[in-house]
């Protein structure tokens, strides 16, 4: 059974118990590092008091059961909410730093080169699949077109920053074996595709951070398989920060180096694959159980019966 199968949520007092947050190589060279953020919306705390780091290189996933805080997250990060309180530091490879808390979304992604894709497929229906790419590059090509009179015009400058944003497309539909549905309307293809398109797209503006909300909701088996290695040759053959929000534990526990639990918008563990497994706090959020039961639990899982 899946984590997410059982999500009743816990009580919010299980989530304050104490927590042990693992440390670990992502806190010495982070490409993020959340410290202190809170959303609230009226009296609704969605993000609680939260800190953690993703480290660089890494594949880090955001779990926790339905409405634990996890897109609030996300949304801060990119620019959609303003976080109430809280310092969001993305620190490029070439020591460049952005606080994001700071920053409108269209520079989170063009400067401080955070991309993200969206929990519900945001494409350009309408457009071709190619399209959805070059627009993905629309930035770098505008300035390349001096605003686009060296487009109009024809300049070199253009024609070589146009080669090179058509020459990234195409290496990412093979890499996402849609090569051959380039000119095809993005809504005319299966939904998997959409949402490998979705990631291409992202990975067009050559981000630092890619930051995907569950990219593997309504995928079948093979899919999931397919998104795994995908997802691993972005860290692998890029060097990209993958940082995603996800539910299927097939794909969190098998290609995440790192592991954030949030529940209530509060983190509840922190750490490896193995240490987020076998903590009491997150087993307990995701069974349910009540803030006295946890000790139960913790019992349960020193002895090997949970
Ligand atoms: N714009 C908003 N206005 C008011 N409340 C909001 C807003 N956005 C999110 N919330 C609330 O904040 C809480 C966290 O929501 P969020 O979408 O971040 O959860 P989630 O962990 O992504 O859940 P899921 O797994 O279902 O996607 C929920 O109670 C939600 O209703
Ligand atoms: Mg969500």
């Amino acid at each position: 059974m899946s984590l997410s199968q059982s999500q009743t949520a816990a009580t919010p007092e299980a989530a304050t118990s104490e927590i042990v947050a693992q440390p670990g190589p992502w806190d010495d060279d982070p490409v993020l590092k959340v410290e202190h953020l809170t959303m609230r919306f009226g009296g609704l705390v969605a993000v609680d008091d939260l800190g953690f780091c993703v480290g660089r290189g890494d594949i880090s996933a955001i779990i926790g059961p339905n409405g634990a805080g996890k897109t609030t997250v996300f949304n801060c990060l990119t620019g959609f909410y303003k976080p109430t309180e809280g310092m969001l530091t993305m620190t490029q490879a070439g020591g460049g730093q952005y606080l994001l808390e700071r920053m409108p979304d269209f520079q989170i992604s063009a400067h401080a080169k955070v991309a993200r894709t969206f929990q519900n497929i945001r494409l350009f229906g309408g457009m071709t699949v190619l399209e959805n790419l070059m627009v993905a590059q629309h930035n770098p090509l505008m300035l390349a077109s001096y605003f686009t009179f060296g487009g109009i015009l024809g300049l070199k400058h253009f024609r070589t920053a146009e080669n090179g944003a058509v020459d990234r497309a195409k290496y990412w539909l093979e890499r996402i074996r849609l090569l051959e549905r380039a000119d095809d309307p993005a809504a005319d293809l299966p939904y998997g595709a959409q949402r490998r398109l979705e990631i291409a797209r992202a990975m067009c503006t050559e981000p630092e951070l890619l930051c995907l909300d569950e990219p593997a909701a309504g995928l079948n088996p093979r899919e999931t398989a397919e998104l795994n290695e995908l997802l691993r040759f972005i860290r692998d053959e890029h060097g990209t920060s993958v940082l995603l929000i996800e539910h299927d534990m097939t794909v969190v526990m098998e290609i995440s180096d790192h592991i954030i639990v949030l529940d209530y918008g509060q983190k509840i563990s922190d750490g490896t694959p193995d240490h987020v497994r076998n903590d009491p706090h997150v087993i307990a959020a995701y069974l349910g159980v009540e803030d006295e039961e946890v000790d139960e639990v913790e019992r349960e899982v020193e002895t090997g019966e949970a």
